[in-house]
């Protein structure tokens, strides 16, 4: 399967949060997000808003910078929202018990390319970075290459359509 991508502008952190909650609506319980984009670009800003948007009560979502993994029971089931950041090596990642988190909870994971070749090919890709135009707008790349993904797409017309409704 080719590569599939579209992009969006996440014109502020409010932006962010209603694409966050509408992806969550797309979510079952053994996806996997990759989380990529420069320090300060909105991953964990994001993950937060998608986190919360699948749990029952309100929870503080703090970031895993330190704790490189977060674990919480949502309405999917368990979900993981990891920072790999400060990985140096594979070792690293199996001792975190991650290889086997993927395929059985819900992964949202920061700083992916420290998987190297161990990122998984069925996940969905959003990359953040950040835009000219100002301090709280941010680009989104959605991107994947595993058919689950394809009513992603559905995120982007929505989002147009919000847009030409402003
Ligand atoms: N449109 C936007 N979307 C997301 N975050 C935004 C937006 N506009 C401003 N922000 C701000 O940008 C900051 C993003 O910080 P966040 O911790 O999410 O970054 P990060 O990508 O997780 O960085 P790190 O690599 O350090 O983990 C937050 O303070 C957030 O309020
Ligand atoms: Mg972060």
């Amino acid at each position: 399967m080719p590569n599939q991508s579209f992009s969006l502008t996440l014109a502020s952190e409010k932006v962010t949060k209603q694409f966050a909650s509408r992806l969550g609506h797309l979510l079952r319980s053994k996806d996997i997000i990759l989380l990529s984009g420069k320090i300060g670009a909105g991953k964990t800003f994001l993950a937060r808003a998608l986190i919360q948007s699948l749990l029952t009560e309100h929870e503080d979502v703090p970031s895993p910078t330190f704790t490189i993994v977060q674990t919480y029971k949502t309405t999917l089931g368990e979900l993981w929202h990891c920072d790999l950041y400060r990985i140096n090596n594979s070792e690293e990642i199996d001792e975190l018990g991650l290889l086997d988190a993927f395929g059985s909870t819900i992964c949202l994971v920061e700083w992916p390319d420290r998987l190297k070749a161990l990122q998984p090919r069925e996940a969905l890709g959003l990359h953040l970075s950040y835009t000219r135009l100002s301090d709280t707008v941010r680009n989104l790349e959605v991107s994947w290459t595993h058919s689950r993904w394809n009513e992603a797409r559905t995120l982007q017309q929505t989002e147009r359509s919000h847009a030409l409704s402003r």
